[in-house]
């Protein structure tokens, strides 16, 4: 008897990402889940090509990895998916005036997924059901331990310990979310205050935490300070050399470490179908 197993980590290239070939997510082996564990760890956005997955089946997989937080609403208030209720749909599809899911077919400016609150959630996996045929809405991801790591030590050393409030009025594609207030004065906005670099818990190693641009504020500064400094920080964080992009295939599954790394997807026309299903692990 052979524990073995054909897994293959493929690393992006890039700053972060890799590619694990030779497992089926639906019927995962303890030592491949192991080997996932740690792969993840070190390359920080795993992506797996060709899972043809049931929605239980990713539901099943991310439970692998803790707890699931409850979808995303839908304008009703309710799951997306009426017997999914851990499963967010994010697509630009409108069935009879009904948005299927979030985001649209907007540019999704750089973010942490609900930074805004609390505890936000620690990872998102997230799975390609339908692609636009011409292109567009690739999702970039980046590196913030090198983010950290790399900072010119002028700017390090002046948001050194502060604390970033984070909006959570609007969302990635800059919709207002429904029941919050608009903001007009950052230093209001409705939200949560994490602080600008944290330890991360599995890897020992500190990370920049950035939630979204807009509306953000570092707690007790001068507004205009502030933004001079969140301005250097996001054209900082958002380099190309901290960054790796995917293009997307129907059935790629891809897990980001939602702790240490930040997200953007490029807009696409509307005129496309993208259909995707993600589950987030509580924090
Ligand atoms: C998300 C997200 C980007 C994409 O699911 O949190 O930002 O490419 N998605 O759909
Ligand atoms: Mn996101």
């Amino acid at each position: 008897m052979s524990t073995t197993t054909a897994i293959d980590i493929i690393p992006s290239g890039a700053a972060l990402g890799a590619e694990v070939r030779g497992v089926d997510l639906a019927h995962l082996t303890d030592d491949e889940f192991a080997a996932i564990s740690q792969a993840w760890a070190k390359h920080l956005v795993l992506l797996f090509r060709d899972q043809k997955i049931s929605d239980d089946e990713h539901v099943a997989f991310s439970r692998r990895f803790g707890q699931l937080d409850q979808a995303a609403p839908n304008q009703l208030g309710r799951p997306f998916i009426a017997d999914q209720p851990h499963m967010s749909v994010i697509s630009n599809l409108i069935e009879d005036g009904t948005p299927l899911g979030q985001l649209g077919n907007a540019e999704a400016i750089w973010h942490t997924d609900m930074s805004y609150t609390e505890v936000p959630p620690m990872a998102a996996i997230l799975r390609a059901l339908e692609i636009p045929e011409d292109g567009g809405g690739d999702t970039w991801f980046a590196n913030m331990y090198l983010a950290w790591d790399r900072m010119p030590a002028d700017l390090k050393s002046r948001i050194q310990g502060l604390t970033v409030l984070h909006d959570a009025s609007r969302d990635s594609a800059g919709d207002q979310r429904m029941g919050q207030p608009v903001v007009t004065d950052p230093r209001k906005a409705p939200g949560a205050r994490h602080p600008i670099a944290r330890v991360h818990p599995v890897t020992g190693r500190t990370a920049l935490f950035l939630g979204r641009r807009r509306n953000a504020y570092l707690v007790g500064l001068a507004f205009a300070e502030s933004e001079e400094l969140l301005d250097r920080l996001w054209q900082h964080a958002g380099q190309k050399k901290f960054a790796w992009v995917h293009k997307w295939r129907v059935d790629d599954v891809i897990m980001w470490d939602n702790r240490c790394v930040i997200h953007r997807r490029d807009g696409f026309d509307a005129a496309q179908r993208r259909l995707m299903h993600r589950t987030q692990i509580r924090g």
